[in-house]
């Protein structure tokens, strides 16, 4: 059974043929429609956190391809409270024909994966993101035309899971992540280690300050300094994290050609100022639209069967 759940459990090969797949299916979805490939599939999408992106680009994802998915709120299922994750994995795989989940324990995911009989589709979890890394390289591949090795793409702020995604995308394409943040808030040791394992190129970096991280950019992304789960930090990050704060200024001293993406919610004047998030650089909107056409990619090619 083959699940999506991070970046480094597929090889570089099918990931490319995924972002072509996402690009045929962008196109025909905006020149006409989506054949409906999933007719009669269904997906189940299991939320213990907030979502705005992930819950309503895959439900539309579904419907595009012709078929179905529903929302299964927290309170509802109570993974492994009410019930323990494997019994959820076993009942669901005899209802539909994929599970995705956005939980806050990695592990959890793992868990699903595991034992459901279906295909399980990570949508974040505390430790990393895939397909928002998905639709991010796919935004980067249309910018630069197909273009993608040997870029750089500055990370300035959290060393999150949104980081961690991007950064299992960049052994796997063979871009660099150059990455500035605070101490104590950069990637896990173990996490550099795995990404560079897996890498063609030299896929990592650090920068000393956020004007040397962007001076050679190609990319230039940052996250929230608060993940969701982290609300009682909330106040000492914002104490923290401000000198990596992606404004006006920081974006002049990159190149012109730099764009400037976001995975979002973004919380404006905190991690990225309202002039570069509106800014003729910033491409967040259509890297959020983006997430539609990655992850039906994803879908076509776990559930077509
Ligand atoms: N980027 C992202 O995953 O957004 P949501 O939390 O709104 O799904
Ligand atoms: N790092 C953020 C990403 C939200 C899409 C979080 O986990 O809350």
């Amino acid at each position: 059974m083959q699940h999506f759940l991070s970046l480094l459990d597929w090889s570089s090969a099918d990931l490319k043929q995924l972002i072509e797949e996402a690009i045929f299916l962008k196109r025909e979805y905006q020149t006409g429609g989506n054949r409906p490939v999933l007719q009669g599939k269904s997906l189940a999408m299991v939320f213990q956190k907030p979502s705005l992106r992930t819950r309503i680009s895959f439900e539309m994802g579904m419907q595009h391809l012709g078929g179905y998915a529903f929302y299964v709120g927290p309170n509802e299922i109570g993974l492994g409270v009410r019930e323990s994750i494997a019994d959820v994995a076993r009942v669901l795989s005899g209802y539909v024909s994929g599970i995705m989940a956005r939980v806050f324990d990695h592990e959890h995911v793992e868990e699903l994966a595991k034992w459901a009989t279906v295909p399980v589709i990570n949508g974040l979890s505390d430790y990393n993101h895939p397909c928002q890394a998905m639709a991010d390289v796919l935004t980067i591949w249309e910018e630069f035309g197909g273009d993608i090795e040997g870029r750089i793409v500055a990370y300035l702020g959290d060393g999150n899971n949104v980081t961690r995604s991007l950064l299992f995308a960049a052994a796997k394409f063979g871009f660099r992540l150059v990455f500035c943040g605070p101490e104590g808030y950069y990637l896990d040791a173990e996490t550099i280690r795995r990404a560079e394992d897996a890498s063609f190129l030299d896929c990592y970096d650090v920068a000393e300050t956020p004007e040397e991280a962007v001076a050679n950019a190609d990319v230039i992304y940052t996250d929230t300094w608060t993940s969701m789960g982290q609300e009682a930090e909330a106040e000492q990050r914002r104490r923290i994290f401000p000198p990596y704060q992606v404004n006006e200024t920081l974006v002049a001293n990159a190149p012109r050609h730099a764009i400037v993406l976001h995975c979002l919610p973004a919380h404006r004047g905190e991690e990225i100022t309202d002039g570069v998030a509106d800014g003729p650089q910033s491409r967040i909107f259509q890297q959020a639209h983006n997430r539609l056409h990655a992850q039906k990619a994803i879908l076509a090619r776990l559930l077509r069967g």
